[in-house]
Order: C-alpha cells, then sequence, then structure tokens
C-alpha cells in the first residue's frame, strides 16, 4: 500500500508527534511493507486558498501554480493519507490547514445529500483513500483538548478515518522519559500492526493510547519546573 504522510509539525523530523506517527507505520510495516513518503508540509509553497471556486466550476483546475498541484496528485495516487499534526489552538497548524484548504479542486460545486447531511460531489476518485489522523498536543489532558480536531477530521473524511490523539506528546522527545515513552509507542506500534490487519484499531487500543503517560499533576509540575 501507499502511505502518504501529510506532517504537519513545523520541526518537521524532530515533531514530538512523528515519534508516534513512525511507531505506527512501524507496525504496519510489521504486518506487510508499504510504500510511505513523508512531505514536511512547512517546505512547500502551498498558497491560501482564495474562495473563488475557480477549481470546483472547471474541472479541478486551481488558479494557483504551487506545489498544491504535485500534492494533489500525490494525493490521489496513495492509498492512505497520515495527518500527522501537533495540535496548536485546538486545530492543526496552519501550514497543514492551507493545504487542507486546497484540496478543494477534488471536489465540485455540486452537492448531494448523505444521510442527515450535505457534501460536494467529487471530481476526483478519491474513494479508494483511507485516513489516519495521529495529534500530539502539549497539555497532559485528552478531555476538552482534542475535540475540534477531531471531529474536523471526522466531517471532512466521514468515510474510512481513524484518530490517534496523544496527551503530554514532548515527552517523545525527552530520552529521560524514555520508560514511559517506549511502552507508549510499543502499544502505537501494536495498533499500527492491527490497523494494516483489520483497517482499524480498537476501542480500548485508542483510549490507552490517548491517556495520559504520566498523572496530569506530575506532568505539569514538571513543565512548570523547567519554565520556574
Ligand atoms: C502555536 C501553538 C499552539 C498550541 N496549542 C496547543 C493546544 O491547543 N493544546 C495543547 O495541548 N497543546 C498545544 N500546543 C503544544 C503542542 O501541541 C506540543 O508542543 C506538541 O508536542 C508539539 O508537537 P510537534 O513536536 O509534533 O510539533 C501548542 C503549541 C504551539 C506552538
Amino acid at each position: 500500500m501507499k502511505i502518504l504522510i501529510l506532517n504537519g509539525s513545523p520541526k518537521r523530523d524532530q515533531s514530538d508527534t512523528m515519534h508516534i506517527t513512525r511507531a505506527f507505520v512501524d507496525g504496519m510495516n510489521e504486518y506487510a511493507e508499504n510504500e510511505v513518503h513523508t512531505i514536511h508540509v512547512i517546505d512547500k509553497r502551498i498558497e491560501y486558498c482564495t474562495g473563488c471556486f475557480a477549481c470546483m466550476r472547471n474541472g479541478g483546475d486551481c488558479i494557483h501554480h504551487d506545489d498544491m498541484r504535485d500534492i494533489l496528485e500525490e494525493i490521489l495516487e496513495s492509498d492512505l493519507l497520515i495527518w500527522s499534526y501537533p495540535l496548536y489552538c485546538y486545530g492543526m497548524p496552519a501550514p497543514l490547514k492551507a493545504l487542507l484548504d486546497r484540496t478543494l479542486p477534488l471536489s465540485s460545486m455540486a452537492m448531494h445529500k448523505v444521510g442527515d447531511r450535505y457534501e460536494h460531489v467529487g471530481q476526483a476518485d478519491f474513494s479508494h483513500l483511507k485516513y489516519v489522523m495521529i495529534c500530539g498536543c502539549g497539555f497532559p489532558n485528552s478531555k476538552h483538548n482534542f475535540e475540534a480536531a477531531v471531529l474536523q477530521f471526522v466531517r471532512c473524511f466521514p468515510n474510512e478515518h481513524t484518530m490517534i490523539t496523544v496527551p503530554e506528546s514532548p515527552m517523545f522527545n525527552a530520552p529521560e522519559a524514555a520508560v514511559v515513552t517506549e511502552p507508549r509507542l510499543a502499544l502505537v506500534k501494536k495498533a499500527g500492526r492491527q490497523y494494516a490487519e483489520s483497517g482499524t484499531v480498537s476501542e480500548e487500543m485508542i483510549k490507552e493510547i490517548g491517556s495520559p503517560m504520566i498523572p496530569e499533576e506530575q506532568y505539569a509540575q514538571i513543565v512548570n519546573g523547567t519554565v520556574n
């Protein structure tokens, strides 16, 4: 399978979140080898969508001539998109949001009702695509933190989506935290294998991966100790 990782962290390979993403993909590769390509979105020239809707009316041709043309092609050639990003103000970092907005050429202006909501009719065939969101964050709590990002992902990709959220993510870049991060990454790897085998990750596993690695108060105390 062709996996395209859209890395939304401006820290590129040093991203806390990418530790989680690499573990997930390692688990998938353990089951069957995949072709994996990572795009560090920060390095791409992606103009903001102007909202002109030209792309939706003319068969998908955007007014901008930038890196998004190649990215859209690569998206359509992929089987799985992994949206790997740190939570920024309860959503995705701006460069990745700019990329998401610029996927508009894949849809036409026409809309149709699916269940009790409306969706745009595709003007490219992306029905084969599956979507995984892997999101790290700096606070120790999962509740009252990831909800907006998760809901945005579900709305944008109503089918074939899997969401993995992990609090206390800066610990993945702290070697002294290995005693708790290594078991968590081992669990994420197991989730990746499970996903490759079955196309989903169990609710229990997603919940366990999304729980704090150390007690919230202890984490806050450590962080506060480094700023005082
Ligand atoms: C602009 C900005 C906004 C942030 N907003 C949140 C937030 O809403 N919730 C949170 O828990 N962490 C927030 N964080 C912390 C990051 O999610 C955290 O540092 C994360 O581990 C960075 O991951 P990365 O290394 O993959 O970029 C924010 C960080 C920045 C720089």
